[in-house]
């Protein structure tokens, strides 16, 4: 088999990708360890920065998001017991984010993969790349018990964090920055009303909590939990015991609890691989850097990734320039360190940390403070949520 590029990991990054390089007529094979059900089955974030909405567009997997997508123009910060509005739009000149969840997104991109013929693997064992230091790069894994090798000119690793391609990078060609949080995320979706028609952050001296969405009709809501806590210690009961205690007395009264439709644990990690190209590979996605989901930029960083990817690689495949590829690891990197900054501020901002006793709330309580009732302040967060545009700085 011989192909242009081989994109390993069919989530959304690497769909995405193959997307956009359909579109501008350049080859690409999806491998995919996983089954595509398996890969709908990770709940993720969902908010998506207009940036994403126009990258999703131009791959033509648009359609469903004006019935489906909640357009929000702005969220609560609720600490001290009270609620304060951040007027996104307002403080942005007319921006807002769609709340759409990443599931659906990966679904769109899979449906419209299928609808156009393309090749995708998934079950692929043992995925290997090689030879990515040379202009003749491969792909190989086990099917169905058969090996198969892929030939082509460039490797994308969208498979990741645990992925194999930023793993098979020799240690001395890659740095690697990475803080663990001493806290995790615990998530129920459920098929309940939303407490209120837009997200609430809570900073709360019982842990950080959020109330998000996935449509009119179901919830997502978190917790912070210590990392050492597993699922059984949390029946629904408990979930929503706990949730009401960190919630404001009027979203006490409104919130509508029911049963879970899913429940998992996850840790917080901010995390970046540089560089993001080596020879023939590039990484794009989680298999680059990680943020942790406050404020929700994982997705959005991967799509941007992908933007300036596949310009880079259509450009190398069509016009045969090079100047693309030589540029998109710094392109990316300038981009992923401003929306790392941004979710480690918010997410040390929110938290409650074991070390940071009363004065540290304290203090986090004073800057919400100031952030609320300083229009700068507001603005501030505002931008970074509704994310900076493609060429800030450039
Ligand atoms: N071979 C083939 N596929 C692999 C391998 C491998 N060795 N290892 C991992 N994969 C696949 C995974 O099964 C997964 O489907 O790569 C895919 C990677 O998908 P994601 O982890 O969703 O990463 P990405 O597509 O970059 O998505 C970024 O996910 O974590 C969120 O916040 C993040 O929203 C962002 C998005
Ligand atoms: C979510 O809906 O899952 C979500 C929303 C906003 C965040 C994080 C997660 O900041």
């Amino acid at each position: 088999m011989r192909t242009n590029v081989v994109i390993v990991g069919a989530g959304p990054s690497g769909l995405l990708l193959g997307q956009l390089l359909f579109k501008a007529g350049v080859d690409a094979i999806v491998v995919e360890r996983q089954t595509p059900d398996y890969v709908l089955s990770r709940i993720r974030a969902g908010v998506l920065e207009q940036v994403t909405l126009d990258v999703l567009a131009q791959a033509g997997v648009d359609k469903r998001l004006p019935r489906d997508g909640l357009p929000h123009t702005g969220f609560d910060l609720l600490f001290k017991g009270e609620r304060h509005r951040i007027d996104l739009k307002g403080l942005t000149g007319g921006k807002k984010v769609m709340v759409y969840g990443q599931t659906e997104v990966t679904r769109d991109l899979m449906e419209a993969r299928e609808a156009a013929g393309l090749t995708t693997h998934y079950e692929a064992q043992s995925v290997q790349i090689h030879d990515f230091d040379s202009d003749h790069p491969s792909v190989t894994f086990i099917k169905d018990g058969v090996t198969q090798t892929i030939q082509c000119d460039f490797i994308a690793g969208c498979d990741g964090f645990h992925g194999v391609c930023r793993a098979s990078v020799p240690r001395q060609s890659i740095q690697e920055f990475e803080k663990v949080y001493p806290f995790g995320w615990l998530g129920v979706l459920a098929d309940t009303p939303p407490v209120h028609e837009e997200l609430i952050y809570v900073n709360s001296p019982r842990g950080f909590a959020l109330c998000s969405q996935r449509s009119r009709t179901r919830s997502r809501y978190y917790l912070q939990v210590p990392l050492t806590d597993h699922l059984d210690q949390w029946p629904d009961e408990a979930f929503w015991d706990e949730l009401r205690n960190r919630l404001d007395p009027e979203a006490r009264d409104h919130l509508v609890t029911g049963p879970s439709i899913e429940k998992s644990i996850a840790p917080l990690r901010s995390f970046v691989a540089e560089p993001m190209r080596f020879g023939t590979l590039f990484l794009a996605g989680d298999a680059a850097h990680i943020v942790p989901p406050t404020g929700a930029k994982g997705l959005n960083l991967a799509a941007t990734d992908v933007k300036f990817l596949s310009d880079a690689l259509i450009e190398a495949c069509i016009e045969k320039s090079h100047a693309g590829i030589d540029h998109y690891s710094k392109r990316c990197l300038a981009r992923i360190w401003r929306a790392e900054r941004f979710s480690w501020w918010f997410t040390s901002l929110m938290h409650r940390f074991p070390d940071q006793g009363e004065i540290g709330q304290k203090l986090q309580e004073a800057e919400l403070d100031y952030l609320v009732h300083s229009e700068a302040g507001s603005r501030t967060v505002a931008e970074n949520y509704v994310g900076l545009p493609l060429n800030f700085g450039e």
